[in-house]
């Protein structure tokens, strides 16, 4: 059973210890290779891939079929309306891939993920948990459904990016993706951006400003242009918080604060 499967045991702090990976591979199976191709050709996933830092491979779940028609999809069993994804197809595809891998090793580690509305929402955590696996593959869903065979047998995990239904996983697996690959250090400018992001601290991001000091009248908080590193960071947390309150007070309950900022924290609520 893969550990998407059931609810991940480590906690948000142990992750952040043991995150080291160096580079990671994603294959993508999908029957719209030509959607992704195009995502691929610039912002963070080129720069990834320039810098070798990830490998990202669209596979046709078409070429994996063996009829003149390349047929992928089939009626379900039992009748009930649209197509459902075939297994044999998806399943050859993960195979010729692992076949492809020369360490035993990397094949443990890896994560088939299956992309579909019935998978565990996906969150900064799940993201930092599949950031620690150097080879993950994500199978975009599409029609109807995928054969249960695929879920039963083949994925370690199933992620959701939302309660809401997409015509296809493909969308979800850049997004899936590009939360990960954002996690690989070296792929962000700045290393130290990633660990500053909303949801990354367990709080949202606190406001960010930039040049000019006065624009229409609207003036950046003196304290950010105070030169001072310990009222700078000081500042951002309580932003941070204060913002966290405001647009989404429950994350608070889990965020790791001290006790001074628990006292702040419920300070504000209580106002
Ligand atoms: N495929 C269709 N809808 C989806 C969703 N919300 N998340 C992941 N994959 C999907």
């Amino acid at each position: 059973m893969g550990w998407l499967k059931k609810k991940p045991r480590m906690t948000f702090s142990t992750v952040l210890i043991c995150v080291r990976i160096e580079s990671v591979q994603i294959d993508i199976l999908t029957l719209f290779p030509q959607m992704l191709q195009s995502l691929l050709s610039g912002g963070i996933f080129r720069r990834a891939i320039d810098r070798k830092l990830v490998g990202i491979n669209i596979h046709n779940i078409r070429d994996y079929t063996h009829d003149k028609h390349h047929t992928a999809d089939d009626y379900p069993y039992g009748g009930g309306a649209g197509m459902v994804l075939k297994p044999e197809p998806i399943f050859e595809a993960v195979e010729a891939i692992k076949a492809d891998i020369s360490h035993k090793q990397e094949v443990n580690m890896m994560q088939i993920i299956l992309l579909t509305p019935q998978g565990r929402l996906l969150s900064q955590q799940i993201a930092l948990e599949l950031s620690q696996h150097n080879h993950l593959i994500l199978i975009c869903g599409h029609y109807e459904g995928v054969d249960e065979r695929v879920r039963e047998h083949l994925v370690t995990g199933e992620i959701s990016i939302g309660d809401y239904v997409l015509s296809g996983g493909e969308l979800a697996a850049m997004v899936v993706a590009d939360a990960v690959i954002r996690l690989v250090p070296g792929v962000l400018g700045s290393e130290a951006s990633a660990p500053d992001d909303s949801h990354a601290t367990g709080l949202l991001e606190y406001p960010q400003y930039t040049r000019p000091p006065v624009y229409r009248g609207w003036a950046v908080p003196e304290v950010l242009r105070s030169g001072n590193h310990a009222r700078v960071a000081k500042w951002h947390r309580e932003q941070a918080i204060i913002r966290t309150l405001e647009r989404r007070p429950e994350l608070l309950d889990k965020a790791n604060l001290s006790s001074e900022e628990r006292q702040l924290a419920d300070r504000l609520q209580q106002s």
